[in-house]
């Protein structure tokens, strides 16, 4: 935990300080461990405590109809075009402080930075806070940026959580109508790029020595439920060779699914990482299980290899112990490349700014920026994070970090103002 800084003036340490007094309750839904979900009641403390940040940054805040935050720096004109800057306020269970945080946090720093200075742009700036990244509530993830993107799927307003909590009564519950949920969409000519400062979540930058990186793209990913049905039976009384155990059952298709990611390149992966075994009792022999399989890889192909080998052997597995096997794809993520021009302009100014040509790396974690790719060019700095730990509490980054990321934020905009065409911006006529 660092102290809040004694200067209220932009900083990379008041960044670290705003994330870890939002890493414990009551942002957070658990008492003993960081857990935000998305419509939360950690969701809607943490969301007023930003849109104060934002509002004493010089920004205008409002929560939009999907409930993300929303904090707006006009440009010189009123109702000019954005450069969006944003990441997640959402995390997972037990998760880290600065997974998608503390790009929310830079992002109100930058623009506080230029506030400070009284400088304004052609373009507005906006700085989104996404409530639903990770998908640790609904089934599946970036939610409320395809609502930003304007790319929601069929399914999504119907989607139910754990707890059987329905979309539209979780909505209802934080204030929001599912009926205007759509409403969040943003127009193409109102965004002219996103960029998102993120935590590696990876060990490289570190093992390197870079304070920062270069995002060139962001991994594919899929996500699959699959639906064991066995036999539930007495315990003690069924014969072993009468079993179709639910439960034995996933566990070898588990063990096929990990077999499958570790036989490809290094950046393929394949993990369960949610399962729920009912009736879940020590006496009776599981009748039904269901559990999530994540797949990824720097290029869809490797990914959809790797998914077409699962499809394949999980129902030989089935069918073998004599159980049933539903498996159903519930998102795909194609990899993402990252704007060039964009990305041009980050590496610049992260070179300024550190004196050294920047790392250029893939993220195999995924973010908001490849949705919002759908809606605009996109770029991503990464910031170094201590053993490229995250999605553990364990997560932590270093200060003079997060300022040298500061710093790069505030040249990366600086350059865009004065090439905002050349990075694929289209600035508004009078501005030329
Ligand atoms: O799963 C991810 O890669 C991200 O943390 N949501
Ligand atoms: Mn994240
Ligand atoms: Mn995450």
């Amino acid at each position: 935990m660092v102290k809040m800084p004694a200067r209220e003036t932009a900083s990379g340490l008041r960044a670290v300080a705003r994330c870890d007094d939002l890493g414990v309750a009551p942002y957070s839904d658990s008492d003993d461990h960081l857990f935000r979900p998305y419509l939360g009641a950690g969701h809607a403390a943490t969301l007023d405590r930003i849109a104060a940040w934002m509002t004493e940054a010089g920004m205008t805040a409002r929560v939009d109809a999907a409930g993300n935050i929303v904090g707006r720096y006009e440009g010189r004109h009123p109702d000019a075009p954005a450069l969006v800057i944003g990441s997640h306020v959402d995390s997972v269970r037990d998760g880290g402080r600065y997974d998608g945080m503390l790009g929310v946090m830079l992002g109100i720093e930058t623009v506080a930075w230029f506030a400070e200075r009284g400088r304004r742009f052609a373009f507005a700036i906006e700085v989104i806070g996404f409530g639903d990244e990770e998908g640790s509530r609904f089934p599946v993830s970036m939610l409320t940026t395809r609502a930003v993107a304007g790319v929601l799927g069929d399914q999504d307003l119907a989607l139910v959580d754990a707890a059987g909590v329905g979309l539209a009564e979780a909505l209802d519950g934080f204030g929001l109508d599912v009926t205007r949920f759509v409403d969040a969409a943003r127009e193409r000519e109102d965004v002219l790029a996103y960029v998102e400062a993120h935590i590696e979540q990876g060990p490289v930058l570190e093992a390197e020595g870079h304070a920062l990186g270069v995002v060139s793209a962001i991994a594919a990913q899929y996500r699959f439920r699959a639906v064991v049905t066995g036999v539930a039976g007495h315990a003690g009384t069924m014969a072993m060779r009468l079993r179709h155990d639910a439960l034995a059952a996933a566990a070898e298709m588990v063990l096929a699914v990990e077999r499958i990611g570790g036989a490809g390149p290094e950046d393929l992966v394949a993990t369960v990482g949610r399962m729920e075994v009912g009736p879940g009792v020590p006496n009776v022999v599981p009748g039904a299980v269901t559990f999530s399989i994540d797949i990824r890889a720097g290029v869809d192909g490797v990914r959809d290899r790797a998914a077409e080998a699962i499809q394949a052997v999980l129902p030989e597995i089935a069918a073998r112990r004599g159980v049933g096997l539903e498996l159903t794809l519930q998102q795909d993520l194609p990899a993402t490349p990252c704007d060039s021009g964009l990305s041009a302009l980050m590496a610049d100014a992260v070179s300024a700014v550190t004196g050294a040509a920047p790392r250029v790396l893939v993220s195999g974690a995924g973010h908001d920026a490849m949705v919002m790719a759908r809606l605009a060019p996109v770029s991503m700095v990464f910031l170094r994070c201590r053993g490229g730990i995250s999605h553990n509490p364990a997560e932590a980054v270093e200060v003079e970090d997060v300022q040298v990321a500061l710093e790069a934020m505030t040249a990366f905009v600086s350059r865009f103002e004065q090439t905002g065409a050349g990075a694929g911006a289209a600035l508004t006529q009078e501005e030329r």
